[in-house]
């Protein structure tokens, strides 16, 4: 596994790079980084170039203001990456959650260089103004009290019922990540996210296949939210994975690496 750096505007970009064939590009959920792919990396590997990126102030990658972030900007600079790492376009973009709105993001910036886009546990719409308030407040308690909150808040969120009942290791993996995510990171993510764009009328828009992917027990993006993102876009298809929340790709890695090869066509 090769290690990518670059500087994109002032921002540390780094990536994971694996294996070998046209290139897919992984971006993780909030507040997580790319080790939420491990599974995936290995299973594409063999027919795959797999890309796992970490979004600025997440991972590996640092972030070079104290501004904060927009998915724009977040999503032009990963273009600027990908084209610095010498990464060929066309390319497949596979997001889940946050990383699904920048995977959008992506095509609406560059739709030319996308062939493919897998878009998992995620939305089209903008947040609503009581989803605003609610980040906003998030945002205060993660500066004031620390990134434990951010645990508190999300852990239940990010795991299906299955595995908050059968995944100990998995909830204390989970944890210990977020709590070494920087507070200023946190809040800055939750600001993008509250600011982001409404995709909704661009999804007749989009011509390339789109995969979704959501795990049954998701309840911050349903399945039926994604059926319906889904039904929403021409060339779109929407697969629910059993016993998973919102991170099927950790929760059930075989049914979700199986979904993904098979949207992948391999
Ligand atoms: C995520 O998992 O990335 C977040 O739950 C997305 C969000 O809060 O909108």
């Amino acid at each position: 596994m090769r290690e990518l750096q670059c500087e994109v505007g002032g921002d540390l970009w780094t990536a994971t790079d694996i294996g070998i064939g046209p290139p897919v590009v992984l971006i993780h959920a909030f507040p997580l980084d790319s080790r939420m792919w491990r599974f995936v990396q290995v299973d594409l590997e063999p027919s795959r170039r797999v890309i796992s990126v970490d979004l600025p102030g997440f991972g590996k990658s640092r972030s070079g203001s104290d501004a904060s972030p927009t998915i724009e900007h977040w999503a032009g600079s990963l273009l600027q990456a990908l084209e610095h790492w010498q990464v060929p376009a066309p390319f497949t973009v596979c997001g889940l959650s946050m990383g699904g709105y920048v995977a959008l993001e992506c095509w609406r910036q560059a739709p030319q260089k996308i062939d493919k886009l897998i878009l998992c546990d995620t939305r089209a719409e903008a947040d609503t103004d009581a989803q605003r308030e609610a980040r906003a407040k998030f945002a205060q308690e993660v500066l004031r009290e620390g990134s434990k909150v951010a645990v508190t808040n999300m852990l239940p969120k990010l795991l299906g019922a299955t595995s908050m009942a059968d995944e100990p290791e998995l909830i204390e993996e989970l944890q210990a990540w977020i709590e070494r995510v920087e507070p200023k990171s946190i809040a800055g993510a939750l600001q993008a996210m509250a600011r982001r764009r409404d995709f909704k009328d661009q999804l007749t828009k989009i011509e390339c296949p789109v995969a979704c992917i959501v795990g049954a027990e998701d309840q911050v993006t349903p399945p039926v939210q994604m059926q319906a993102l889904a039904a929403a876009i021409p060339n779109g298809s929407c697969r629910v994975i059993a016993e998973a929340g919102h991170l099927p790709p950790l929760e059930q890695p075989t049914a979700f690496c199986g979904m993904l090869r098979r949207a992948l066509q391999i």
